[in-house]
């Protein structure tokens, strides 16, 4: 019988210190049944561990990256370079610039290796998680109708009108 592999998320960041943003990917995936792991790499800091991870990403039934990175933010675009399984990069929001430097570093990679970059801090870890599910959900029903009931209670949260 030939079985179809299930596909999980992998949330990797530069340091320690992006897990207070990266964590609320982490919650949204686990909320949506999405099989997950997460990991510390640092493209500068652990360049064999980068390295060795992206070349077994495919291996090991990566079906979408999830980068966080703060500062010159290299990792993303480091890992794209090394898989073609798709990199979503969340700018973490650094302590000098805000996250702009992030921001460009991640979205501004020059053709031929694609990165696609969410909004800087907590709102583009959330939406990258959603993201990454959507994209997992194109072979998987579950995790498609488990989307579809986040989306409908999330209209639902959304009052008619002020108090
Ligand atoms: C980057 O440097 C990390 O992604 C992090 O956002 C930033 C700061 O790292 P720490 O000094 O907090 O370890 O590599």
């Amino acid at each position: 019988m030939n079985r179809k592999k299930i596909l999980k998320v992998s949330i990797v960041m530069g340091s320690q210190s992006d897990f207070r943003t990266m964590k609320l990917a982490k919650k949204i995936l686990l909320k949506l049944k999405v099989p997950c792991e997460v990991k510390i790499i640092s493209a500068h800091r652990t360049p064999k561990r980068m390295y060795e991870y992206a070349l077994k990403a495919e291996k090991n039934n990566i079906g979408v990256i999830i980068a966080g990175a703060g500062g010159s933010a290299h990792l993303p675009g480091m890992i794209a370079a090394l898989t073609q399984i798709p990199v979503l990069g969340v700018p973490i929001e650094s302590k000098k610039l805000k996250g702009l430097d992030s921001l460009l570093s991640i979205s501004q990679m020059p053709k031929g290796i694609p990165v696609g970059t969410l909004a800087v801090g907590e709102d583009g870890a959330i939406n990258a998680a959603l993201l990454a599910a959507s994209i997992i959900a194109n072979n998987n029903s579950l995790i498609k109708s488990k989307l579809k009931n986040w989306r409908a209670s999330q209209t639902k949260s959304v009052k008619k009108s002020p108090k």
